[in-house]
């Protein structure tokens, strides 16, 4: 089947920058700031472009108005019908600081014209006409309205980052809009199944220069190019390798700080943790700072920053004080952050990969990774937006030149269990799919077995009553596996009060490694012998006491003393209300508990988390159940000095080992059911 594309030769168009302030009608200082973007030159060409295609794609870059004005522009054209336009982010921050911008350019609340959608978190409404989701959100749209039919615009925003999900959603896209106009092409009415009054229209906008395979993917859509507003910027290496980067980030920005003229500094930093750590230095010596030196002012950025922190990134830096921003790559080209006149690019960055093992079983893992020439060269750009700018990389001309070009696309290195299990909702099949890179054989052949183990998959491959129960749950299937295992056992209060502790963005339990022995002291009234998952339960027990009772500041004073995130257990709150919600969807009683909870929720655990289970070895390691990994239980676990016979674990980390975090004991002959490697799998396709 032939998809009807309009048809059109590419074209490509080229947008100046704008020339200096224009002269500007409206009273509305965003108005006025909306006017002078890049973007705004082009903005009938562009409207024009995507009226006329089914398909366009937008090539920009970074801060030239592209995820901020394209929706607009489409909204204020008329473009969009009856219909919604969704704007899909990879991260979930960018999403709803986004929406908050954009709702604040149309004068109104977010919420109502212009709202957003992530994981546990909405904030629109039946007129809601912008809607900026994370990719994963349209994701799940798509299993209960496969045709996308609330949508008349879809923009894939950072499609150049080729998430796993974004992917999924190119390549469904695609399918969509064949069957979607082609029933509007047909004699312009609706005929058929479909009762769609608008026809798709899809655009694809990137920061990079990969714009041609989307093109190609699309039947040759036309791309689109804005040029943003760079100044030069004068780029540094060090003279040899560095070997702690927190430490030469925080050397680098005082020599910056006391040296170079005001303007402020963005640090790119792989990770939370190192922003944490990187914060709390800079805090320490900018403290000794004489008085009449410029002032520092810190501004953390990365993925789970709660809304209320964000808004202070982009507030204009007061006088006499140099705002410096520590990052991870999200300030790559999500995130535009004015003022920037220097950057410190660690040259590192977190990056998901699947560890597979021989036997087909594997997970998931964040591990910290150079990162690309592509990456360093936008992280470079942040400093030129606004003036000629400088960017200090913390690693050698020759490592810079040695860097992959590009990242591989997420299809190619994560778990696609997740995914696979969506496609088996959607009546699809993995290598049924078209997608713009297919996905590896051995890891495809791996969620397959994964969702089989997990009782999603039938002997055949085919979509089990339990399997399509999972995938209502906006968490991986092994959380929703142990949730739907609390059916039987009767114990669904705590399982999912856990779960819910599990799925939150950040860790509850705080880790210093040079105070461990304070925080097992503090700890230790809500430690239980069986291991983490019961001693969260403890913790998150006492947590709501205290928060029925006390103050807020009091609340905060105990999670400090405990060394808790008290984000994790607010966050898990507003998960485990909607985790109850999808329970009675699938028919399961989210009240039942009983007194003897151990055991049923340790078995709950052990179903979905099997393939994470590792036995006592002789010689005290343990030895993974299914892959034959050796882990070591992680320094910051109840269980770390204890030898248990079984263990389950809901994380593995790498730091020189294979640690395994989140640990629960369990009596071996909870896993003595489990056949080791896997002979009797799923039929296999080929
Ligand atoms: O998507 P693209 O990188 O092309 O640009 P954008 O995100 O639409 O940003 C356009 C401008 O809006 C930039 O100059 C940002 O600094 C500004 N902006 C802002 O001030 N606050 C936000 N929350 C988002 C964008
Ligand atoms: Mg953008």
């Amino acid at each position: 089947m032939s998809v009807p594309y309009t048809p059109r030769k590419k074209a490509r168009i080229h947008f100046e920058p704008n020339e200096g302030p224009k002269k500007s009608k409206s009273t509305n200082p965003l108005q006025k700031q909306r006017e002078q973007l890049p973007i705004a030159k082009g903005k009938d060409a562009l409207v024009r472009e995507i009226r006329d295609n089914d398909v366009t794609i937008l090539l920009g870059e970074t801060g030239s108005g592209k995820t901020t004005q394209v929706p607009q522009y489409i909204l204020e054209a008329g473009l969009a019908g009856d219909g919604m336009i969704a704007v899909t982010q990879p991260r979930r921050v960018a999403a709803t600081s986004l929406a908050a911008r954009v709702a604040a350019e149309q004068s109104v609340t977010v919420g109502g014209l212009v709202g957003y959608s992530v994981r546990f978190d909405e904030a629109c409404q039946a007129h809601t006409k912008i809607k900026y989701v994370s990719d994963g959100m349209l994701v799940r749209e798509l299993l209960s309205d496969p045709i996308l039919s609330r949508y008349s615009v879809v923009i894939l925003d950072e499609a150049h980052e080729r998430t796993l999900r974004t992917d999924f959603l190119i390549a469904n896209l695609k399918t969509i809009l064949a069957k979607r106009n082609q029933v509007n092409d047909s004699k312009g009415k609706t005929k058929g199944p479909l009762s769609v009054s608008n026809p798709l229209k899809i655009v694809v906008m990137s920061a990079t220069l990969d714009a041609e395979k989307f093109s190609r993917f699309y039947n040759n859509a036309p791309i689109l190019y804005v040029k943003g507003r760079q100044h030069p910027v004068q780029i540094f290496h060090t003279v040899v390798s560095q070997t702690n980067y927190v430490d030469s980030a925080l050397r680098t920005f005082f020599q910056i700080h006391v040296d170079k003229p005001p303007g402020d500094v963005l640090i790119f930093l792989p990770g939370q943790e190192d922003i944490e750590t990187l914060d709390k230095s800079i805090k320490m010596y900018a403290q000794r700072l004489p008085i009449e030196r410029m002032q520092v002012t810190l501004c953390p950025m990365y993925a789970s920053l709660p809304p209320s922190k964000q808004a202070r990134i982009f507030a204009s830096t007061p006088p006499h004080t140099r705002k410096c921003i520590l990052a991870t790559n999200i300030a790559e080209t999500s995130i535009t952050i004015p003022g920037i006149k220097y950057v410190i690019d660690t040259g590192k960055c977190k990056e998901k990969r699947y560890i597979s093992k021989d036997n087909g079983c594997g997970f998931d893992t964040l591990l910290t990774r150079d990162i690309t020439k592509s990456s360093a060269m936008q992280r470079a750009g942040r400093a030129g937006r606004e003036g000629p700018g400088f960017c200090f990389r913390l690693y050698t001309e020759e490592a810079f030149k040695d860097m992959a070009i590009s990242a591989e696309p997420e299809i190619r290195r994560c778990s696609l269990t997740q995914s696979v299990l969506q496609l088996k909702c959607l009546g699809q099949d993995l290598e049924e799919v078209e997608f713009m890179d297919p996905p590896d054989i051995v890891y495809a052949m791996s969620a397959l077995k994964s969702l089989w183990l997990l009782g999603a998959l039938d002997n055949s491959k085919t979509l089990t009553t339990l399997g399509r129960q999972m995938a209502t749950f906006p968490i991986e299937p092994y959380l929703a596996r142990i949730i739907l295992t609390s059916k039987t056992h009767g114990c669904a209060v705590e399982v999912i009060d856990i779960v819910s502790l599990l799925s939150s963005s950040s860790k509850l339990f705080l880790d210093v490694s040079d105070q461990r022995d304070a925080i097992t002291d503090a700890r230790r009234k809500f430690r239980h012998p069986s291991g983490d998952h019961f001693t969260m339960l403890n913790a998150f027990r006492s947590y709501q006491e205290i928060a029925a009772s006390e103050s807020k500041s009091e609340r905060k004073a105990w999670c400090r003393k405990h060394y808790l995130n008290e984000r994790t257990f607010t966050e898990a709150l507003k998960i485990r209300d909607q985790l109850r919600v999808i329970c009675r969807r699938v028919d399961l009683d989210w009240r039942a508990s009983r007194s003897d909870i151990e055991e049923p929720v340790l078995r709950c655990f052990t179903a979905g988390l099997m393939q994470q289970s590792a036995m006592l070895q002789p010689d005290g390691s343990y030895k993974q159940l299914m892959g034959q990994l050796v882990v070591k239980i992680h320094p910051a676990s109840t269980l770390c000095d204890k030898k248990v016979p079984a263990i389950i674990f809901d994380e593995l980390v790498y730091t020189g080992h294979a640690y395994a975090r989140g640990v629960s004991s369990v009596p071996r002959s909870f896993l003595s059911g489990i056949t080791p490697p896997m002979t009797n799998g799923p039929v296999t396709s080929r």
